[in-house]
């Protein structure tokens, strides 16, 4: 049985993106292995600077995790800040770490043309993140198609502290799902916090009518025959719906007489009918924070238990127990 691990940032409640391309997929793989899910809370704080949205963000990312019915009787969700081993274990790995490594990696180079704006935080992230997988001893790390190049930090960090001080860590592998890898937003790109472009399935039905109503779409009148392919909003239905609902919805775009409101007002039913139990148990457990908090801690006793064991060993490598 493989240790799979994975984290979610909780820069924003999770949008559809993180769920098709996180939360399910993890979720599915979590039936047959054991699996460690976290909020990463800590990488949050390189952009998050307010106290109530990042406690509020962390909720909800938690919430979401349980609303999909994770079985937290046999996986472990926790808080990454629950567990201060991590940032120990990243100062011992940031010791090792070669400067240029983390000068090349994307999160940080696409905003070095206004480096006054990057924070160390941001600079140092793949080696929390690095720290964050190898701390559990994890061999699967599920991730997007723009977290590769994390995990190859991740490997690199790792295999160099097992050569410099002796076998220690677990080399992970990342592992990406073909078909979601990349979830278009409401304007094409990738759905993302940051571009603001994200669909947020967990919003009241108001907010998320407006999100799915400002997909971008061409200007095709009404009567025009369109192409669902080149349509951002048959995209999104396409990785949602049933095999027979997108032949269906293909066909209107094919036939003409189909506008692009109808085809948003379909996407907007799909998702209200398709996430209906999961959306009412995210609502009760943001209306009952104890309960996430008490799943948090279960969490959090087992993630430390696994994380003592590690830091013990590395200290012991390092020559500082
Ligand atoms: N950086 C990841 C993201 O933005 C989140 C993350 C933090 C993560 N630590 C991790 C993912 C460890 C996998 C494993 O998506």
């Amino acid at each position: 049985m493989s240790r799979i691990l994975t984290g979610i940032q909780s820069s924003g409640s999770p949008h559809l993106g993180n769920v098709l391309g996180a939360i399910l997929p993890a979720i599915e793989l979590s039936k047959q292995n054991e699996s460690f899910l976290f909020i990463a809370d800590l990488h949050a704080l390189t952009t998050v600077k307010n106290k109530n949205i990042l406690k509020e963000n962390t909720l909800a990312t938690a919430a979401a995790w349980l609303a999909f019915d994770l079985d937290t009787t046999k996986n472990t969700l926790y808080r990454q800040s629950d567990i201060p081993q991590v940032t120990e274990l990243m100062w011992y790995l940031n010791c090792i770490t070669p400067y240029p490594m983390l000068a090349n990696a994307h999160s940080f180079k696409d905003k070095s043309n206004r480096l006054s704006d990057v924070n160390a935080g941001l600079f140092t992230y793949p080696v929390l993140m690095a720290a964050d997988i190898i701390l559990y001893n994890a061999d699967i790390v599920p991730v997007g198609k723009d977290q590769l190049q994390h995990l190859e930090i991740t490997r690199d960090i790792a295999t160099r502290f097992n050569f410099l001080f002796g076998d220690t860590f677990v080399i992970p592998n990342a592992k990406t799902d073909q078909n979601n890898m990349i979830i278009p937003g409401t304007d094409g790109q990738k759905m993302s916090k940051s571009y603001d472009n994200y669909i947020n399935i967990f919003e009241s039905e108001k907010i998320l009518k407006k999100q799915i109503m400002n997909i971008v779409t061409d200007s095709k009148s009404l009567n025009e025959p369109k192409d669902p392919d080149k349509c951002n909003v048959f995209q999104i239905y396409k990785l949602i719906g049933t095999q027979n609902q997108i032949q269906d919805l293909e066909k209107k775009y094919q036939n003409g007489g189909f506008g692009y409101g109808h085809a948003k007002k379909e996407l907007l039913d799909l998702i209200m009918q398709k996430f209906e139990k999961p959306r009412s148990n995210f609502y009760k457990l943001m209306k009952d924070p104890l309960i996430i908090e008490k799943e948090l801690l279960k969490g959090s006793k087992r993630a430390q238990f696994v994380a003592d064991t590690v830091l013990k060993k590395v200290k012991d490598k390092l020559g500082l127990s």
